[in-house]
């Protein structure tokens, strides 16, 4: 929590220690402070003893006041989420959190909260009351640890990515293309012409290779899902990159060593706030499993699991492995999974062919155990004819393509990239089962507010 130093001139905060560990170094035990932010909890012990718990988004910080000062009328009818200003002495005390509590000697209500708080932020609300009121729950322990871990995992992304030499860009998310597939698109009227919210930002990143090389971008992404999973939403932040003049496997390459790394410095960064939501994380071992669809196929002949439980019916070549066998497997085998070569005609337009087998294109799926998919990539179709007949082939109007199509046109090159689902990453990182409780406000079928 900031503490300001009343003797001092200086705010006392500055803070060497991991970015999760936030708490500033405190002024000493008797210095005369001064400390605003809100009341996360309330404790009265009799009617002249009452215990403050303050938070302020940076920490927590014990506060208590005696005599009169908890004899007012603010005192008295003081809730939860009141935010609250209070002068006192800091005092060492082993019992508070931190080690160190506020003796005030005099208070300001800044702002009341009524009491109905304790009905809207009880544990037993239904999760729906908690969805509905997602600002205020924002504000409890174990949301807003997320959220501060969430800008850590953020900032390590872009670190990693700046550490190895990629530019980042920003390409609309208003778009009049399709990447993903028809069926996930939503649409829009653009002054009065047909577009849509990007579903991957990847065919602009394409075009940023020529320009400045190596690119990133990390921007939302849209997806009307039909379907509510505890992995699908319908707005969700996309970490994607474009890389030119790589191979395949330097692809997958890039994709293990930007999560084994990520998580490195997210486990450096994190200190107590991370331990505190997930001590479990652990470093992830290089090298990945790799695996191929045809493998996939294989090991789930050989492991019992079906395409259709009921019938005991096997997967096929050609068959899309969906969410639950797939998550089977991967938490079978109980480590991450670059699961790559799928079919063509279950992969996006753009993919390249395998020069080596034409029915499987040079894709990639990173599997993750607790999760499934975080991360989607593959080399793209750099050949102009290729590109045509994959229009064709799918019955797509080349012509709001043709930026698309002239990167084929002028100068083409082998290249290839990825995508990585941030609030997916962060559900692994921090051990959450449901991917809403990744985000500050979730959008999924069903829900549009707060
Ligand atoms: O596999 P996807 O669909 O790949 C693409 O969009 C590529 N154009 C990316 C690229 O190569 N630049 O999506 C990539 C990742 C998924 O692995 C998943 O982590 C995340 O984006 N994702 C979602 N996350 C949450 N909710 C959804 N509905 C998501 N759809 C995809």
């Amino acid at each position: 929590i900031k503490i300001r130093d009343l003797d001092a001139p200086a705010v006392a905060d500055g803070d060497a220690g991991a970015d999760g560990d936030a708490a500033a170094a405190h002024p000493l035990p008797g210095t005369r402070v001064k400390v605003s932010g809100w009341v996360h909890r309330i404790r009265w012990e009799g009617a002249k003893l009452l215990f403050l718990e303050l938070r302020d988004g940076t920490g927590f910080l014990q506060a208590v006041l005696t005599g009169t000062q908890c004899q007012t009328t603010d005192a008295i009818n003081l809730h939860r989420e009141s935010s609250v200003t209070l002068w006192g002495t800091l005092s060492a005390d082993a019992r508070a959190k931190g080690g160190v509590e506020l003796r005030s000697d005099y208070w300001e209500l800044v702002g009341r909260s009524p009491a109905e708080i304790e009905e809207v932020l009880s544990h037993d609300s239904n999760p729906d009351i908690l969805l509905r009121n997602r600002h205020l729950v924002v504000r409890g322990t174990r949301a807003s640890s997320i959220l501060r871990m969430r800008s850590i995992i953020t900032q390590c992304f872009r670190e990693h990515l700046f550490d190895r030499g990629y530019i980042e860009l920003t390409p609309p998310t208003l778009v009049n293309t399709m990447c993903e597939g028809g069926s996930t698109l939503f649409h829009l009227d653009y002054f009065g012409e047909p577009a849509y919210l990007t579903q991957s930002s990847q065919m602009y990143l394409e075009t940023g290779i020529p320009a400045v090389g190596d690119c990133f971008c990390l921007l939302p992404s849209y997806r009307a899902e039909k379907s509510s999973t505890r992995r699908h939403l319908a707005e969700f932040h996309h970490l994607e990159a474009e890389c030119p003049f790589i191979t395949f496997e330097e692809l997958l390459d890039r994709v293990e060593d930007l999560v084994v790394d990520v998580v490195e410095r997210v486990m450096k960064r994190g200190g107590s706030l991370l331990a505190s939501v997930n001590p479990n994380l652990a470093a992830m071992k290089r090298p990945f499993k790799r695996m191929t669809y045809r493998d996939a196929l294989v090991y789930c002949r050989d492991n019992l699991i079906y395409k259709d439980e009921e019938t005991q019916t096997h997967f096929d070549f050609g068959d899309d492995i969906p969410e639950g066998p797939e998550r089977k497997m991967t938490d079978k085998i109980g480590e991450p999974i670059l699961l790559h070569r799928f079919p063509a005609a279950l992969k996006s337009f753009y993919m390249q062919k395998c020069d080596d087998d034409r029915e499987v294109t040079e894709s990639v799926d990173l599997l993750v155990p607790g999760v499934g998919e975080v991360v989607g990539g593959s080399m793209r179709m750099w050949k102009e004819e290729e590109l045509a007949a994959a229009y064709k082939r799918e019955g797509m109007d080349p012509k709001p393509y043709y930026w698309y199509t002239d990167q084929r046109k002028y100068g083409t090159c082998p290249h290839g990239g990825y995508g990585l689902g941030l609030e997916r990453f962060v559900c692994f990182v921090l051990g959450i089962h449901h991917i809403r409780d990744a985000c500050l406000f979730p959008r999924y079928r069903g829900r549009i507010e707060p």
